[in-house]
């Protein structure tokens, strides 16, 4: 854990770290979507998830607008695919498609939601480097848009199970290849996956991207739409993105002066970074899809090549900073460290299974008191859940107000993006719900599990 500690944004709301509607009311509340949090935490308890859906229809529109925008000024256009790992709900599903998204799933559950919400198979993807046959198989059936094949042997797979759904050159299954680059970028290790030494892709490395290609194209019941490629998460340089789409644009060449055949597609992935702190800054989405579209244009003109149809898969940087985790206050405890220093624990109602990144991967959050203005007197805290681990943190090392009691509320913004999506049950926690809030009314669009929840797996 970095301990550098920050002021906990006690005097005003980051505008890049809160949801677009939160505001602080005279009385120092929070209110998001003109709801009070203490009103929220009455009506629908605490750890909860609230979720500014406002935010999140402007940051699809933000990408969707940007994208098709810096593109159509090169003659070419884009899909915009919302990354569901980064949460994905049946109403998310809904708002994407409202705002113009497509559906990015790497799993048989994230499919299974997206046909719920009645995203139609065509504008749906489906990724994932170890797919079972009947994840491929249902995505055949469902007819998605296309599979992103991830491996040698999967391009085989998939082309046989095509061919036992009655598939055909006439009626061909559309897959694009996933690529490794060789760039990787992103806040933390775990989750750089361009790089040679992990699971995703084929590497571009001796030709083995393009023989891929190459392959695809030998089988007759699949249509080759393109290559895909992801370098990472939590990106904050644009010019990783710009190199990236270099690499594989040169693919497209190559595979088409081998081949003679031109990919209709690229898609380039998702991973644009967001604020989790206060004084820190997204990506500029729309300076981005304009660097990206230069950058594009440009290379397709040297190479004397169409501008291939986009593709973009961001999650984080559409859900990310629209939801807050709010907690109630438990026990608090001052704990003398070895230089005679005290800090205070302050523990909260949920934790590491609703939030794991902290845990998993050294995340920063920020937090502030949700139901009143606190002291100005400030002390050093570390912000803890109520799981039976030691390394159950929230905030390692923040300055909350000093008067902080048993039974405050606590906001822990930008805990939409792999909040929720990656909470567990550990010491069979139950999951919190994730309410959405707009023009001040509240809807539940994921419901608090309840015991009985738990216990209907346990078949004794
Ligand atoms: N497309 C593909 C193929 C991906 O693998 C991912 C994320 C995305 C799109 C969306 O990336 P985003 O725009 O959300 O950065 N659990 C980690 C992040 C793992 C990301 C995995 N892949 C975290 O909490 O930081």
């Amino acid at each position: 854990m970095t301990t550098a500690p920050h002021t906990g944004d006690s005097t005003g709301l980051d505008p890049y770290v809160w949801p677009m509607t939160a505001v602080l009311g005279d009385d120092g509340e929070l209110h998001v979507a003109g709801l009070a949090a203490s009103a929220l935490a009455q009506e629908f308890e605490t750890p909860a998830y609230v979720m500014d859906e406002a935010h999140f229809r402007s940051r699809a529109q933000l990408f969707v607008r940007s994208f098709s925008e810096a593109f159509a000024a090169i003659g070419g256009e884009v899909d915009v695919f919302y990354a569901g790992k980064s949460f994905l709900s049946v109403a998310i599903a809904r708002w994407a498609r409202e705002e113009g998204m497509r559906v990015d799933t790497c799993t048989g559950g994230e499919l299974a939601v997206a046909l719920r919400a009645q995203v139609p198979g065509a504008e749906i993807g489906l990724h994932g480097n170890n797919k079972s046959d009947a994840e491929i198989a249902k995505a055949i059936d469902v007819g998605v848009g296309r599979i992103v094949l991830d491996s040698h042997a999967e391009i085989g797979r998939v082309a046989q199970l095509a061919r036992a759904a009655g598939r055909s050159a006439q009626h061909p299954v559309s897959v694009m290849v996933r690529v490794t680059t060789g760039i990787h970028a992103g806040g933390h290790e775990f989750i750089s996956t361009a790089h040679e030494d992990q699971k995703f892709g084929i590497s571009l490395a001796d030709g083995q991207a393009l023989a891929a290609h190459q392959e695809v194209l030998r089988h007759p019941e699949l249509a080759l739409l393109g290559a895909h490629t992801h370098i990472g998460s939590q990106i904050q340089d644009p010019q990783a993105f710009e190199i990236n789409a270099r690499k594989m644009l040169q693919l497209r060449a190559d595979l088409h002066e081998q081949t003679g055949f031109l990919m209709p597609e690229l898609d380039l992935g998702g991973g644009y970074g967001i604020a989790y702190l206060p004084g820190e800054e997204p990506i500029d989405v729309p300076a981005l899809a304009r660097d990206l579209a230069r950058v594009v244009g440009q290379v397709c003109g040297d190479l004397g090549m169409n501008v291939p149809r986009i593709s973009i898969e961001p999650g984080r940087a559409v859900v990310g900073s629209t939801t807050v985790t709010l907690y109630t206050v438990g026990t608090i405890k001052p704990v003398t460290l070895e230089d005679g220093s005290v800090r205070t624990y302050v523990s909260v109602d949920g934790g590491m299974s609703d939030n794991i990144r902290p845990a998993l991967y050294d995340a920063q959050y920020t937090a502030r008191l949700a139901n009143r203005t606190g002291s100005t007197e400030l002390m050093r805290t570390r912000v803890v859940g109520k799981h039976c681990e030691s390394g159950d943190i929230v905030i390692s090392n923040i300055q909350l107000p000093a008067d902080i009691a048993v039974g405050d509320l606590l906001a822990v913004p930008a805990t939409g993006a792999y909040g929720r999506s990656m909470a567990s049950n550990y010491n069979h926690i139950l999951r919190p719900p994730v309410i959405a809030v707009r023009d001040a009314a509240a809807r539940v669009i994921v419901r608090r599990e309840t015991e009985d929840d738990l216990l209907a797996t346990d078949v004794g």
